[in-house]
């Protein structure tokens, strides 16, 4: 072992008792997905709009075009910009390494992200104040530019979070190299099925907008056109989604078919299906839109649709969190030459955490009689908190794992012959040494968790 390596660069972990720090960042992420799927398939929609407007000289076509940027400025543009920067504090804690493995990587995309949002904000503004107030072909290059620059924030930010997933060539775990860790079919398919599943929520949210118009015909012909839009978005959305699945590694399709539970992907096709069935109800009887019906929809997706796949997501990736090397609890797995980094797990396994963890109290550096349940809480939160919640809510609880089993000896015997090993499929290998198993062992015997369950 390398004996310069005295302690580990690792970070203090954010614990969050009631929900787990991973639902926190969750819960941020999935509001903010709405607004930005949202703002980007209405941007397209809106391009579209505007040039239909100014091409056919429609000028209520641009009042529509004005009002559906207002909302996305007040709906959008403030909650995306809430949870937008949310999504960074929270990981900064949650997983401070896993957003270090990003930006080491992808700093400069992330920049040029930012380029073209700033622009994207810019075009959204002069969509809304100059609709009606300059002449067409002006319009329209604001709005060209105004949808392409939102959609170019899409493709950035897919890519790298596809990075996170896992780096789109194996190579790049030597060679480096960012496109190396940009580009999977992967990349493509999560590019293709979410510039879909954007245009069917541009389309839920304008019919928001849709809703308010007081002219009749032009109220029914908006809710065509936006279902059209919603039916085309769902149906090539579930296609691209489904070429998507085939694209993942063998680690993922295995996690799905173990770990997800079955009625997962009969459930997001279930959520499709009843959207198309939604919009093509409006395209019998376009008058039948109301706010609370389109607003019901919006909500719906967020509960049923997003906040599932987005778990899912989650799940698939785990035992990492990041470029399928730095895992949730924020331990180096493996060798990247590419990045000079090496594995901490030789490291763990020879000293223990306790030792080489730079934020454990001194008097828990050695396991003695005294220290065992509070050395073995350390450990938990250490080591499992970011994926499990300690009591009984929150993400996988150990009041839900263990099979209801709350003897010490049991629960030692299955840390040292699992988890030590590595032997579960989207679990880390905990290299905990002989003692740390055994307070481990200890503590979560001693939770107060166990009072519902009988043995
Ligand atoms: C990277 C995330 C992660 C970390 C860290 C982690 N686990 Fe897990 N653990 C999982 C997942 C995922 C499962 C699968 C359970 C599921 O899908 O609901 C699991 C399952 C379990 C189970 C149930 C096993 C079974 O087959 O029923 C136990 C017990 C468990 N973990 C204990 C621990 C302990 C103790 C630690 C800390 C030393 C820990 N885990 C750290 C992700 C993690």
């Amino acid at each position: 072992m390398d004996n310069s390596m005295e302690i580990l660069g690792l970070y203090p972990t954010w614990y969050q008792p009631a929900l787990g720090s991973g639902w926190v960042l969750g819960i941020i992420a999935v509001v903010h997905v709405l607004a930005s799927h949202t703002s980007v398939g209405a941007a397209l929609v809106s391009t579209w709009l505007a040039t239909v407007a100014v091409r056919r000289n429609r000028p209520e076509l641009l009042e529509y075009v004005r009002r559906y940027g207002v909302f996305l400025l007040v709906f959008s543009y403030v909650l995306g910009s809430i949870t937008g920067p949310g999504i960074w504090f929270s990981a900064t804690v949650a997983s401070p390494r896993g957003l270090s493995a990003l930006i080491h990587s992808y700093v400069w995309w992330w920049a040029t992200e930012w380029v073209f949002f700033f622009i994207e904000v810019i075009g959204i503004y002069l969509l809304v104040y100059l609709a009606g107030k300059v002449d067409g072909r002006s319009y329209l290059k604001i709005a060209w530019i105004f949808g392409l620059a939102s959609w170019a924030t899409m493709l950035i930010i897919v890519g790298i979070l596809s990075f996170m997933m896992w780096p789109g060539q194996e190579r790049w775990f030597t060679e480096g190299g960012t496109l190396n860790g940009f580009f999977g079919l992967y990349t493509f398919a999560q590019i293709l099925s979410r510039t879909c599943f954007m245009l069917m929520a541009a389309a839920l949210a304008g019919g928001l907008i849709a809703a308010y118009l007081r002219d009749g015909a032009f109220r029914l012909e908006m809710t065509r056109k936006l279902a059209w839009v919603g039916i085309l978005g769902a149906v090539l959305g579930a296609v691209f989604f489904q070429w998507g699945l085939t694209t993942l590694p063998e680690s993922a399709q295995l996690l799905m078919k173990t770990r997800l539970p079955g009625s997962f992907v009969p459930a997001m096709w279930a959520i499709l299906a009843a959207i198309v069935v939604y919009f093509a109800a409006l395209l019998l009887r376009p008058g039948a839109l109301n706010v609370p019906l389109a607003g019901g929809m919006m909500v719906g997706l967020l509960i049923f649709g997003i906040w599932p796949e987005e778990r899912a997501r989650e799940s698939m990736r785990k035992p990492y969190v990041a470029g399928q090397f730095v895992y949730s609890n924020q331990i180096i797995a493996r060798d990247v030459p590419a990045l000079g980094v090496k594995s901490e797990l030789p490291a763990l396994e020879a000293r223990g955490m306790l030792a080489l963890h730079p934020f454990i109290p001194q008097h828990l550096r050695r396991i003695g009689e005294g220290n065992e349940l509070e050395a073995g809480h350390a450990l938990a939160i250490v080591y499992c908190s970011n994926c499990h919640g300690l009591g009984t809510t929150g993400t996988r609880p150990f009041g839900e794992m263990f099979a209801g089993n709350r003897d010490a000896a049991d629960i030692e015997r299955f840390i040292k012959g699992a988890l030590v090993t590595g032997n579960m499929v989207n679990m880390p290998r905990i290299p905990l040494r002989d003692d740390e198993a055994h307070a481990l062992a200890q503590f979560i015997a001693s939770l107060p968790l166990w009072h519902s369950i009988t043995r």
